[in-house]
């Protein structure tokens, strides 16, 4: 039997110092979309995402909250995983950096990449920033303030291993120009190259002032840097060390989706950690913008931050899935707004898809559907279209393209007036073409799709596109959509 196409995709794995916000929803959801749609296309699935949990920064917010780090972070994965459940995310993996697996694959990497030469001990002397769990040169950072959190940085000296970063430099150029979609989109990839261009300095592993994290296993005194730790999640969430056979099938990642913050950690840290190890290289890292309130970015420390079950239990899982994509194309900042949320709910869900939804299924109830020729609503160009679109990540124009064609399918029903008509071919046609946008809404809205699959008996297949809609016994649909 032939082996199925594979498809693995990751999310960041989360620091968890708070309850999630739509800032790391916002990645997750994408991370489904294509995981979903990839599912439809008929390929093997693996989407893994979780917990950042070592590191100064939890430890800080641990003994804020009164906690241990670990009874802390404990407290804490429930609510994501209750986020991602209210959300409709199918993960394959919760991935968490205090899973024993985990630890012991960090320990496997960081002894063979010191066994390869690549690791040196000397003395770390400069800034640091707890918040991004990043060091800064003087020349980066603000009058010595983090750029991005906009507080003092720390200034730390202490003795520390080193990677040798610096020798993968024309490594690290070659793999960019030989993979153009390697840092995508294309409008980052520069400003990544340029600074590698500009010289890599050697980064600290470790650290020997705080006892949260992983132990080198060379030098007990010693604790792996969070980043070090952090991005070996991606192999040892799907297996490296304890599923070899998973891990080959899935290994290399397809794509690593992250904020475009880390961009610098994947495109950089990454792949240089993974060829000294020996490992294969992922073959995308796709950074995303941010989501912006009055176009600050949302998050904790700004103090902005929109928790994800307040989202849901105000707009509904499928709403907020489709609002978060919909409006900003997924490299861009996009804003978020209630009035925006609420205008695009009662027009593009409750108006028009709701109402196409409503009034067939209702006239279909009444006159029932007569098999025939498509002949206005074909959606092969859509299908062509989105299925272009969700392979470059545009998740908005898929969304454009799938609602024009519920436009068109409003206006063939306005015209037609099949109230008047009865007419039961009428019915069919829209049927048909209801049917096919539900399969093609499924990866970004799988409730509502379920619902309108259940309604006209489909299944949501993508082979299903192809086929006819059955002539059945319809009953007129529930109310998709409440106007709010
Ligand atoms: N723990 C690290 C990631 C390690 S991955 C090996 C981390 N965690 S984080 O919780 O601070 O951020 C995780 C992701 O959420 C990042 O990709 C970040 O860009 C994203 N977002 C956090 N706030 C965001 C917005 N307001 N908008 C969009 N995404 C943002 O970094």
């Amino acid at each position: 039997m032939k082996n199925k196409k594979t498809f693995y995709i990751t999310t960041p794995i989360y620091y968890p110092n708070d309850v999630p916000h739509l800032g790391h929803a916002y990645t997750t959801i994408a991370a489904d979309v294509l995981a979903r749609w990839h599912k439809l296309l008929g390929e093997e699935v693996f989407l893994l995402t979780g917990t950042d949990e070592h590191g100064k920064k939890i430890a800080k917010a641990a003994e804020r909250a009164g906690k241990k780090p670990k009874e802390f972070t404990d407290s804490l994965i429930p609510e994501f995983k209750r986020a991602w459940k209210i959300l409709n995310i199918d993960y394959d993996r919760f991935i968490r950096t205090t899973d024993r697996e985990h630890e012991k694959t960090v320990q496997e990497i960081i002894e063979k990449v010191f066994k390869s030469g690549d690791i040196y001990k000397g003395t770390y002397e400069g800034l640091y920033c707890t918040d991004c769990e990043a060091y800064y040169t003087e020349k980066d950072s603000l009058n010595l303030q983090c750029p991005i959190h906009k507080r003092q940085l720390e200034t730390l000296k202490e003795e520390s291993y080193f990677f040798k970063l610096s020798k993968y430099q024309s490594f690290l150029l070659d793999l960019y120009k030989k993979n153009p979609e390697f840092i995508s989109p294309s409008y980052r990839r520069q400003e990544i190259i340029n600074r590698v261009k500009g010289g890599l300095r050697d980064f600290s592993v470790s650290r020997t002032s705080f006892d949260w994290g992983i132990q080198l296993p060379f030098d007990k005194k010693h604790y792996a840097y969070v980043w070090f730790d952090a991005l070996i999640n991606y192999i040892s969430g799907v297996g490296y060390l304890d599923k070899k056979k998973q891990f080959n099938k899935f290994w290399p990642a397809d794509i690593h989706l992250i904020g475009k913050d880390i961009l610098w950690f994947h495109s950089v840290y990454w792949p240089a950690m993974l060829k000294s190890a020996g490992i294969e290289m992922p073959k995308k890292i796709f950074a995303h913008g941010f989501l912006t309130i009055q176009n600050e970015k949302m998050g904790k420390s700004a103090g902005n931050a929109i928790n994800v079950g307040d989202l849901v239990s105000y707009a509904g899982s499928d709403p907020a899935r489709y609002f978060l994509l919909r409006s900003t194309p997924f490299g861009d900042d996009g804003d978020f707004s209630k009035e925006a949320l609420i205008d695009r709910h009662n027009n593009e869900l409750a108006n028009k898809l709701g109402n196409l939804v409503s009034r067939v299924s209702a006239l279909a109830e009444k006159y029932g559907l007569e098999k025939t020729a498509l002949k206005t609503l074909d959606s092969e160009r859509i299908v062509k279209k989105v299925a272009g679109h969700l392979d470059n990540l545009e998740f908005d124009k898929a969304l454009n393209e799938i609602f024009s064609f519920v436009d068109k399918c409003n206006e063939f029903i306005q015209a037609k007036k099949p109230w008047e008509t009865h007419d039961s071919k009428v019915l069919y046609e829209s049927g048909n073409a209801i049917k096919d946008i539900s399969i093609l809404l499924f990866p970004f809205m799988p409730e509502t799709s379920e619902k309108i699959a259940r309604t006209f008996n489909f299944e949501i297949e993508l082979g299903e596109l192809k086929k006819p809609l059955k002539v059945s016994k319809i009953k007129k649909s529930e109310i998709l959509f409440e106007r709010i």
